[in-house]
């Protein structure tokens, strides 16, 4: 039995957890900063970074209460050092380093891009390689080729905001608060698609993405054509004159048209490689209607395809364990010098 401690402190949610042999999750405590961040509307990093330092004991301790263990009976200690917010991954890599120092446990290093596609397997799947990875996130829009759980290549990715991001600038547009992504998920079940928005492409084969173009279309289709007044761009109509029928009408057409251009890029992917499943992961996996799409491709292309249950969806600790178990087995260990870094395979 290998009990691994998993850390994740990369973007604004402080988190850690046990997980026994990869699978098997002891306990899960994630702490959200949203309620720190949503004045701003948006994360506000030297904040999040603060955060993580009051935050990162606790939550440790509290990982370790509620799997039952005691320290000393973890055999290594994993963290998520790549890609995110370096002020915050700092605050997670310094109590990893710490912790595998004092106790004289190994230390494990894995991309939180990656472990994302660890979460499917949390809930139960089995995995098979190689797979195509997608992760749709509030950092990242990124399709990946599986060798096996961490020998990945990129190959697409969001050529400006990630899918996560446009949902949360969608949301901001109709003035429905941060984080946006669930909102927008909330008032489209309400609506149906009758405005026409674009579904961005990006020239060549690689199936990239673009969700800026699309962004722009939702903000002069809900506030008109902006016109330059004495220097100042002005919009001839405000979110807020619009009717609740109006609201859920625009999130449900954004909504699809997001999904779109996510299920276009995968079908693109699976199109030209040959992969034996799809595996997902990401805080957009939430998404109602993206997971009914992702469950219509399996069936299309006749291929499993494989999401996480929403409370891996967004940024935990189970799967950077989960995940760490994989290398921990083959061997990989890290030395005391490791650093944190803003960039990982997929960024
Ligand atoms: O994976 P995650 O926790 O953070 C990153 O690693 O970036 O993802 C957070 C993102 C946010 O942009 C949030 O708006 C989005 O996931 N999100 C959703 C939904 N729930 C969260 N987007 C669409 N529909 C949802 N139901
Ligand atoms: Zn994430």
């Amino acid at each position: 039995m290998t009990l691994l401690l998993g850390i994740e402190s990369s973007c604004d949610e402080t988190a850690a957890s046990v997980v026994k042999n990869g699978r098997v999750v002891l306990s899960n405590i994630v702490a959200s900063q949203d309620a720190l961040h949503i004045e701003y509307g948006g994360v506000v990093p030297e904040i999040a970074s603060r955060a993580h330092i009051e935050r990162i004991l606790p939550i440790i301790k509290e990982a370790i209460a509620a799997a039952d263990i005691t320290v000393e009976q973890l055999e290594g200690i994993v963290v998520g050092n790549r890609p995110g917010l370096i002020g915050s991954l700092l605050v997670g890599v310094a109590a990893a380093k710490t912790l595998a120092w004092s106790l004289q446990k190994p230390l494990i290093a894995v991309d939180h891009v990656i472990a994302h596609l660890w979460a499917p397997i949390l809930s139960g799947a089995t995995v098979e390689y190689p797979a195509l990875g997608a992760v749709v996130s509030g950092g990242h829009t990124s399709l990946l080729i599986l060798d096996d759980p961490a020998s990945v290549t990129c190959i697409g990715k969001t050529i400006d905001d990630a899918a996560g991001e446009a949902f949360d600038k969608a949301a901001a547009i109709l003035e429905l608060g941060w984080p946006g992504g669930r909102r927008i998920d909330e008032a489209a079940a309400k609506g149906n698609p009758v405005y026409k928005l674009p579904r961005p492409k990006t020239k060549g084969e690689r199936p990239d993405f673009s969700f800026s173009g699309l962004k722009t279309a939702l903000l002069y289709g809900v506030r008109g054509n902006p016109k330059k007044i004495h220097g100042k761009i002005v919009f001839p109509r405000k979110a807020n004159e619009l009717s609740e029928e109006e609201v859920c009408d625009w999130a449900c057409s954004f909504q699809q048209a997001a999904v779109d251009s996510i299920i276009n890029g995968i079908r693109t992917a699976l199109a030209n490689n040959t992969v034996r499943c799809v595996v997902t992961g990401g805080g957009v996996l939430a998404n109602t209607y993206l997971r009914t799409q992702l469950k219509a491709l399996a069936l299309e292309f006749h291929i499993p395809v494989y999401l996480p249950d929403s409370s891996y969806c967004v940024d935990n600790a189970a799967m950077i364990a989960g995940l760490g178990f994989h290398l921990f087995e083959n061997g990989h260990r890290e030395p005391l010098s490791l650093n944190a870094s803003p960039r990982g395979v997929a960024s």
